[in-house]
C-alpha cells in the first residue's frame, strides 16, 4: 500500500454515527501526516435520514462504486423512525453480501484501564479474537411462511454452508492465527454444535480436519458453543483465536464485546481478502439515538475500526501506533468508556489519542 493512496469511502451513517467517524477520520489524518500515508475520503449519506428523505437504501449502483475502494469505513446503522432490521438488511448486510466480506473479524482484547465485568480478570486474560464467518448460515435469508396469520402458521429459517464456505472461512482463520503467533502458543478453535447440528456442522467439522492438516503448527481446538460461553466468562486467557459461524459468531462476539469493556470500545471489519476484495470496518456500538448531538459518546471503537482498516490495507505499522495510542488513553487518560462519564467530550478523546502518539 505505501507508495500508493489509500481511497476510502466514507458512510457515518445513523445517530452517533457521523460524530465517531468524524474521530477516526481525525485520527486518520494525524498518523497518516507522520507515517506519510496518502489517503482520500469520500463521504456517502446512506442511512436512516437518507431512506426516510429518498425510500432507498443503496441506490442503484452504489455497490459497484463501493467495491472500487481500497476500503469502506461505516460509523452505524440504526434510525428511530425506520423500523427494526430494514437499514441492517438493506445496507450492512447487503454490502456484506455484495462485496462477498466473508470473514467477520472481531478483536476482544481489553485495554489498560478498562473495566470488565469479570472479576479477577486483566489484560493479560482477555486478548483474543473471534473470526466469525459473514455470508452464510441463517443469515442467507431462505425461509417462507405457510398458513401465515393463522392459528396453523408455520415459518423456516433455513441455515446454509457450503464447503467452499467452511473452507475459505477456515483457512484465513488458520492463516491469521500463524501469523497472530501468540507466544502462548497458536491455538485455533472452532466453535460450533456438531453434537445436535448433525449436517451443518459436521460439514464444518470435516473441513476443518481438511484444513488443520496444512498447519500443523497450530493447534487445531474445538468448543461446542454453550461450553465456549461458559469459558469466556470463567477462563478467556484460554482463547488465541476462534473461527465461527456467522449466527454463533454475531452472539458470541457480544459476549466479547462486554468482556472487553463494552460497546464503547468493540471494533470489526467485514474482510474480503481476496485481491481486489473490499472490505468494510465498523464500530461495534451502533447509533446510540439518544446521544446523538451530544458530544458524550466514546469514539475508541471507532478509532479502533480504523486502527484495523489500517492493519488491513497494508499499513500495518500505522494501525500498530493507533492501537498503542489507544492503550495508552485507556490506560492513563480516560475515567470510563461510558457515553458521558469518559471524563472528556467525544472529540477531546480522539485528540487525546492524536497526542498519544505525536
Ligand atoms: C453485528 C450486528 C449485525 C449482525 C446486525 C446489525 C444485522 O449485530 O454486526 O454483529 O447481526 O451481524
Ligand atoms: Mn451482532
Amino acid at each position: 500500500m505505501s507508495d500508493q493512496k489509500l481511497n476510502i469511502a466514507v458512510i457515518g451513517g445513523d445517530g452517533t454515527g457521523p460524530e465517531v467517524t468524524d474521530e477516526a477520520l481525525k485520527v486518520l489524518a494525524a498518523i497518516a501526516a507522520k507515517e506519510g500515508i496518502e489517503f482520500q475520503t469520500t463521504p456517502y449519506d446512506f442511512g436512516g435520514e437518507r431512506y426516510l428523505k429518498t425510500g432507498d437504501i443503496l441506490p442503484d449502483g452504489a455497490v459497484d462504486e463501493l467495491q472500487s475502494y481500497d476500503a469502506i469505513y461505516l460509523g452505524a446503522v440504526g434510525h428511530p423512525d425506520v423500523a427494526p432490521g430494514v437499514l441492517e438488511k438493506g445496507l450492512l448486510l447487503e454490502l456484506r453480501f455484495q462485496l462477498d466480506q466473508y470473514i467477520n473479524l472481531r478483536p476482544v482484547k481489553l485495554y489498560p484501564g478498562v473495566e470488565t465485568p469479570l472479576a479477577g480478570k486483566g489484560p493479560e486474560d482477555i486478548d483474543f479474537v473471534v473470526v466469525r464467518e459473514n455470508t452464510e448460515d441463517l443469515y442467507a435469508g431462505i425461509g417462507g411462511f405457510l398458513k401465515k396469520h393463522t392459528a396453523d402458521e408455520v415459518a423456516t429459517q433455513t441455515a446454509i454452508y457450503s464447503r467452499k464456505g467452511c473452507e475459505r472461512c477456515l483457512r484465513w482463520a488458520f492463516e491469521y492465527t500463524r501469523k497472530r503467533n501468540n507466544p502462548k502458543g497458536k491455538r485455533l478453535t472452532l466453535v460450533a454444535k456438531t453434537n445436535v447440528l448433525t449436517y451443518g456442522h459436521d460439514l464444518w467439522w470435516r473441513t476443518y480436519q481438511d484444513v488443520a492438516r496444512d498447519y500443523p503448527d497450530v493447534e487445531a481446538d474445538y468448543n461446542h458453543v454453550d461450553a465456549c460461553c461458559m469459558w469466556m466468562v470463567k477462563n478467556p486467557e484460554y482463547y488465541d483465536v476462534i473461527v465461527t459461524t456467522n449466527m454463533f459468531g454475531d452472539i458470541i462476539t457480544d459476549l466479547g464485546a462486554m468482556i472487553q469493556g463494552g460497546m464503547g470500545v468493540a471494533a470489526g471489519g467485514n474482510l474480503n481478502p481476496d485481491e481486489g476484495g473490499c472490505s468494510m470496518f465498523e464500530p461495534m456500538g451502533g447509533s446510540a439515538p439518544k446521544y446523538t448531538g451530544q458530544g458524550v459518546i466514546n469514539p475508541i471503537a471507532a478509532i479502533g475500526a480504523m486502527a484495523m482498516l489500517l492493519e488491513q490495507t497494508g499499513c500495518e505499522q500505522a494501525g500498530a501506533q493507533v492501537l498503542d495510542a489507544i492503550q495508552v488513553v485507556t490506560g492513563e487518560k480516560m475515567k470510563s468508556q461510558s457515553a458521558g462519564k469518559m471524563g472528556y467530550s467525544t472529540s477531546e478523546v480522539g485528540d487525546l489519542v492524536i497526542e498519544a502518539f505525536s
